[in-house]
């Protein structure tokens, strides 16, 4: 429904300069003083048309206007005054609380000025510097005029630092991000411009930064900015700042310090489990080469023990053959338990197991290269000699197994 009642008391020849557009829900403590606040400032030359739209606000903000456009009609009437006015008010009854941009279109829609000022109606956007945007407009026809919280002169008071600080990044990041770099608060409620470039444009954002899709998409227009003092709304709740804006914010924040969370947990799983697993089989195959040298010299000491050699097992040389035999027993041994357990391979096919089985002495022959060698250089080093043998032991073994792991049983090193 669009009302406009005190139409009577305009003459039709007045052209409408400026439309200002106010969109409104639940301001019933702002609207009417915040119109009567507009009228003042109003400068003289000019006919203006300030429309209100309303989403149906439960609070009565719409019937308020209504109220006051009767108010008003009645008066022109009696003192038959309609030619010293230079303004007129409408309402825009929409049908309920649909968002901002679409009862901004809507208003802008149904207005007819040659050109429109959007602003807030919770006093954040002040009155006063309505008449400087105007003439700004009117001294530069096509361009854009913006009441600018982020140029000297203008700030912003009573927002909390989180709500600041938002503001301030979401600016800087449109500005670099969209290319807007000329323009200081591309977030900005209030501006003024062409209505032509307002009606013409597809707005296909929603939530509140019209100004920001205008620019993106008008980026050849001039534009100025005209600095203000922002003071957050004394009375009435914001639609957006709790509700939409920091809410939107500290749910993007969540989702990113859940995904982050989620991420570090799923990382560090896979790191534990991945240690985890190596580790224990570092332990296995330590265990095994433990289990060798057991066997080793069990075999040994039992070939070269008397009954052995009683039965002549073995030539003279007795005491090396039973090393030797004792070296390939535990060898074979180490192989099968480090496959089977350590590795958990449980295929035995026969070439494939031969092939490993090859390996794995290639790999131990380095091993053992490896560890007489570190050995003999620790000893010529003056290290003592126990220490010299179990660390060469130790890392001989660390290195078979990193050999093995890879080269014998096809692992990642690291998995
Ligand atoms: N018709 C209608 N429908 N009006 C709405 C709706 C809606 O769904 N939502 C909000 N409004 C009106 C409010 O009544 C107010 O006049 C104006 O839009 C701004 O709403 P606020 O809730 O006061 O917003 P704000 O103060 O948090 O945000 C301000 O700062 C932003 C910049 O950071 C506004 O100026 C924004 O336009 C601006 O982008
Ligand atoms: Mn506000």
């Amino acid at each position: 429904m669009f009302s406009n009642r005190n139409n009577a008391a305009l003459s039709n020849s007045n052209i409408v300069t400026f439309s200002i557009v106010i969109p409104t829900y639940n301001e019933s403590e702002n609207i009417l003083r915040l119109i009567s606040e507009i009228e003042k400032n109003l400068p003289t030359g000019d006919f203006t048309e300030i429309i209100v739209v309303d989403d149906n606000s439960p609070d009565g903000t719409g019937k308020l206007v209504e109220d006051c456009i009767t108010k008003k009609g009645n008066k022109a009437k009696e003192k038959n005054s309609s030619h010293t006015k230079n303004h007129i008010l409408k309402v825009v009854h929409r049908t309920g609380k649909e968002g901002l941009i679409p009862a901004i279109l809507d208003g802008v829609r149904q207005s007819s000025g040659t050109n429109v000022l959007i602003m807030d109606a919770d006093f954040s956007h002040p009155p006063e510097v309505i008449p400087k945007m105007m003439s700004e407009l009117k001294r530069n026809p096509n361009s854009i005029v913006i009441g600018s919280r982020y140029i000297e002169g203008g700030k912003v008071v009573g927002w909390p630092a989180r709500r600041k600080i938002l503001s301030k990044g979401a600016s800087t990041l449109a500005r670099v991000g969209l290319n807007v770099k000329n323009v200081k608060d591309p977030m900005s409620g209030l501006f003024a411009l062409p209505r032509e470039l307002i009606q013409n444009i597809s707005i296909a954002t929603k939530g509140y930064k019209i100004l920001l899709e205008i620019l993106v998409k008008n980026k050849e227009i001039p534009v100025i900015e005209v600095p203000y003092t922002f003071t957050d709304r004394q009375s009435g709740k914001s639609k957006m700042s709790y509700n939409v804006i920091v809410n939107y914010a500290e749910a993007i924040w969540q989702l990113y310090q859940h995904g982050q969370k989620s991420d570090r947990v799923k990382i560090s799983e896979q790191v534990n489990k991945r240690s985890v697993r190596f580790i224990s089989k570092v332990g296995r195959y330590y265990t095994v080469s433990i289990s060798g040298l057991v066997i080793n010299y069990i075999v040994s000491f039992l070939l070269a023990n008397d009954v052995a050699n009683s039965i002549r097992l073995l030539s003279n040389e007795w005491y090396l053959e039973a090393s030797i035999i004792g070296a390939i027993i535990s060898m074979t041994s180490n192989f099968f338990l480090n496959k089977y357990w350590t590795f958990e391979d449980k295929r035995f096919e026969v070439r494939s197991t031969a092939r490993q089985y090859l390996s794995f002495i290639g790999m131990s022959a380095i091993g053992l290269i490896i560890q007489i060698s570190l050995l003999y250089y620790m000893v010529e080093n003056f290290v003592p000699y126990r220490m010299s043998l179990i660390i060469s032991i130790a890392v001989a073994t660390t290195i078979n197994f990193i050999l093995n792991k890879k080269f014998t049983f096809k692992e990642k090193v690291w998995a």
